[in-house]
């Protein structure tokens, strides 16, 4: 036993890092939907779930859909269409295009870009949010002024920089599909006006996984202003069925509909969103104040702009305070250094004491899939940035934080004493 975790009992029930959280309700309208015998993806619950989330939201139209990935490829082809026309039964609509992506995110973001043949492009990230840099957008455009396409995702429940990154957009006629899968809530200050995440961008998505914020056990949403798109994606979510007595087809179909159970959850957590953010404000907050004295920092986010919805708490440790750490494509080693730690060290000891947290998500442009698309830094090109001749590197914001950074523990049901007895083991990571 190493010393410095002497007197601590693991959690007899483990502390998770984000889990649903029932409240009864979901059951009266899961219920509602056997016992009417709407077992299917028509039914009183999905209608119920789209007419508030759209309200919510403040967008005209929802989609539900059975996962916030089939929201993001439906949104993604709805905007290669309009930008590329329709495409052949066997071919994507993106083929032959390039399109620029937030690359600290997870890969149902922007895999969608490939299902329909388009080539990812990784923007780095910014350290402000972490999320896309709308500096190195711009880089990107400069690169490659072709794009018309762009998928921005806000991380952990934190707004990125949209007023930047639409203007840049903007400028060079460009569409935004906008994932919000994770921060269903959180708001953003748009000229003067408070704007929901999942309404800034032109092609919207959220989603109800069973760690998000408020979950179907699955599930996720289209979201739109244009009665024809959201139209177009339920035409394309059902089988794509043309107006015939028999199944007639013109375009390739999905079988993704969300079900009329799934839409019973939901509805029974819409009411619970508001005390949901609440909760996992007062576990950063908690977290903000906890790690005050170590050399650490939290996922940052823009006080003024937005208001996080605070999915996931973050830490970030100061470089000069990083014990040796050193990861491959599967595994990790790292040892101890006094008055220093790792993500390795905080991770595993963690896990040790039954408590759940999770590295920052790896960016793409690190992963083996997309190692030869190009990734764009606020310095431009980012690929082939060391030099054997010349010291030092290019910028890599991502890999950065990937490398300093975890989510911590951040299930809403976790209690103070929990909470306090995570960041007692994390302090003593840096003793
Ligand atoms: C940023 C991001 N995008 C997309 C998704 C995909 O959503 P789903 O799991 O509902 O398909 C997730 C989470 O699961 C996510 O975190």
């Amino acid at each position: 036993m190493d010393p410095r975790f002497q007197g601590i009992e693991p959690f007899a029930k483990k502390v998770w890092l984000a889990t649903p959280t029932m409240h009864g309700e979901e059951k009266h309208w899961v219920d509602d939907a056997i016992e009417t015998n709407w077992v299917s993806t028509v039914g009183a619950n999905i209608n119920e779930v789209e007419k508030q989330i759209a309200e919510y939201i403040g967008v005209k139209y929802a989609v539900a859909l059975s996962a916030g990935t089939a929201a993001l490829h439906l949104a993604t082809k709805l905007a290669g269409e309009k930008l590329y026309g329709q495409a052949k039964p066997n071919q994507g609509t993106l083929q032959g295009h390039r399109v620029f992506c937030s690359d600290m995110t997870f890969d149902a973001s922007i895999n969608p870009v490939a299902y329909e043949d388009g080539e990812a492009v990784f923007i780095d990230t910014e350290p402000d949010t972490w999320n896309m840099d709308p500096v190195a957008l711009e880089k990107a455009f400069e690169i490659y002024p072709d794009v018309r396409l762009v998928v921005i995702a806000h991380l952990y429940g934190t707004p990125g920089k949209m007023e930047e990154l639409k203007k840049i957009c903007d400028a060079h006629h460009a569409l935004i599909v906008e994932d919000a899968a994770e921060s269903l809530g959180a708001k953003y200050l748009l000229n003067g006006k408070w704007i929901e995440t999942g309404a800034l961008g032109d092609y919207n998505c959220i989603s109800f996984n069973g760690n998000k914020i408020i979950t179907g056990s699955a599930g996720g949403m289209f979201l739109t202003d244009s009665k024809e798109d959201a139209d177009k994606v339920r035409k394309w979510s059902t089988q794509s069925r043309e107006a015939a007595p028999w199944y007639q087809h013109e375009e390739i179909g999905y079988n993704y509909r969300m079900s009329n159970i799934i839409a019973g959850i939901v509805r029974g957590q819409i009411p619970y969103l508001a005390e949901h953010i609440a909760q996992k404000k007062a576990i950063y907050e908690r977290y903000k104040e906890g790690f005050k004295d170590l050399p650490v920092s939290m996922n940052p986010y823009d006080a003024e702009k937005t208001v996080p919805n605070f999915w996931l708490s973050c830490l970030l440790i100061d470089e000069d305070a990083m014990a040796p750490h050193v990861r491959s494509d599967s595994s990790e080693l790292w040892t101890t250094a006094p008055g220093k730690s790792s993500p390795g060290e905080i991770l595993s000891t963690l896990a040790s004491f039954n408590a759940e947290g999770r590295p920052i998500w790896k960016p793409m442009h690190l992963q083996p899939i997309y190692r030869t698309h190009a990734f764009i830094t606020s310095e431009g090109n980012g690929r082939g940035k060391t030099n054997a001749y010349i010291a030092g590197s290019g910028i890599d914001v991502g890999a950065d934080i990937f490398r300093r950074g975890l989510c911590l523990p951040s299930d809403n049901k976790m209690t103070p004493d929990e909470q306090a007895k995570v960041m007692d083991i994390i302090h003593r990571c840096f003793e």
